[in-house]
């Protein structure tokens, strides 16, 4: 049977990987500042997240969510302490669209309503209310189009406030860094300014987090630069570092009920136990810190590279704009030079999502490479 070909493909075929290298099958080592997509977060096998998950493996891999698994209540601690963002509810599920279709589903349950607020060059995921408030309409179906979705652009303070008015909005859906649109990000004034509009015209505010959290921006939650307190912050990608876990943390003023939600793998033993070894790993290894200071490493070298128009991003998700499209120079990258980076919707940008446990001369051997390059 042959696949459904949606994916095009680089000829690279890994089977192994450590920290921040990837090797494929003849042994090749490449370094990998992709993360799989800002994914790995702990780094490619680290030793705990093997042990932990092998052993939990070892006594359950899965029930269903009608018994007590206290693995979850663990998992929920732990975000909280880490983050800081105390009191909020946790939903576990298993990526991060479902992460935000849950977030846009409870936002309309709480406020009776059904207009959503999205921002162009956004991207949330390929679930329906998700995609429907992605602004890369080539992604959307019809059936999508039904969901009612309003994009402006960030910082149009005027826009936000003229589409809220009129009083049929249940969600503001924001990403602090913007990932897959091209690493722009509101300004502070404009974030400030969603948080109030959305208490005065009764929206909810949702910060999708599923690229930028778990400490990438630098930050645990990149919304943290600012003083917000989103009703919900959605989570995926470096969450469970490969395996896939989603979660929504839900501001307790809004009341769970049985029914309202529900997910058959969501928040299962091993998902669980990935996550929670991530989060302790990232706190003993200060992995959130380590992404702050290596982006700051970045952005200096970066700046010495007279091809590179513009530097994007904080922490360890950041880009490297040009004036030509940085689909070949990808491709040089990987095949010349080993080195897997990221590409975008803004297609003059080279994006760098490394595992978080990057250090200074591996973006050394990137620079290197890179003005060989150019
Ligand atoms: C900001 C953001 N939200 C949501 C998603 C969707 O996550 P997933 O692919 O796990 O469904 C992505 C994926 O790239 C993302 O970058």
């Amino acid at each position: 049977m042959k696949l459904f070909d949606v994916y095009p493909l680089y000829d690279v075929n890994p089977t192994k990987a450590k920290n921040v290298f990837v090797y494929d099958k003849d042994g090749k080592e490449y370094l990998d500042l992709y993360g799989g997509h800002a994914v790995i977060s702990i780094g490619h096998s680290h030793p705990d997240y093997i042990k932990n998950i092998s052993s939990q493996l070892n006594k359950i891999g899965f029930y269903s969510n009608s018994v007590i698994n206290p693995l979850q209540k663990e998992l929920a601690n732990s975000i909280e302490s880490l983050s800081g963002c105390y009191n909020y509810r946790l939903f576990i599920c298993n990526s991060g669209a479902e992460s935000n279709e849950n977030a846009l589903k409870l936002a309309s349950m709480h406020t009776g309503k059904k207009r959503v607020i999205a921002f162009k060059n956004s991207f949330h995921g390929r679930t329906s209310a998700a995609i429907a408030a992605t602004d890369f309409r080539s992604f959307h179906s019809p059936l999508d189009q039904q969901q009612k979705v309003t994009f402006i652009s960030l910082n149009d303070i005027y826009a936000l406030e003229n589409e809220l008015k009129i009083g049929d909005v249940c969600a503001v859906l924001f990403e602090s860094i913007q990932g897959y649109g091209g690493l722009d990000e509101p300004s502070e004034e404009f974030i400030l300014s969603i948080e109030k509009m959305c208490k005065k015209y009764e929206a909810c505010l949702i910060a999708d987090e599923v690229q930028s959290g778990f400490g990438r921006s630098g930050k645990f939650f990149a919304f943290q630069k600012y003083n917000i307190e989103p009703h919900f912050i959605c989570m995926g990608k470096g969450m469970g570092n490969g395996f896939p876990v989603g979660g929504v943390l839900i501001h307790p003023n809004i009341k769970a009920k049985y029914g309202m939600l529900g997910t058959t793998f969501g928040g299962n033993y091993l998902a669980c136990s990935a996550s929670i070894t991530v989060l302790d790993v990232i706190k003993r290894e200060k992995l959130q810190e380590n992404a702050k200071i290596m982006g700051d490493y970045f952005v200096k070298k970066a700046k010495s590279i007279s091809q590179v128009i513009r530097i994007k991003g904080r922490g360890l998700m950041l880009g490297l704009e040009f004036d030509f499209q940085v689909s070949d120079l990808r491709k040089k990258l990987i095949y010349d030079k080993k080195i897997f980076t990221g590409g975008s919707g803004n297609k003059n940008l080279l994006r760098i999502l490394p595992p978080l446990t990057i250090q200074k001369t591996h973006f050394d051997k990137f620079f290197k490479a890179l003005k060989e390059l150019l």
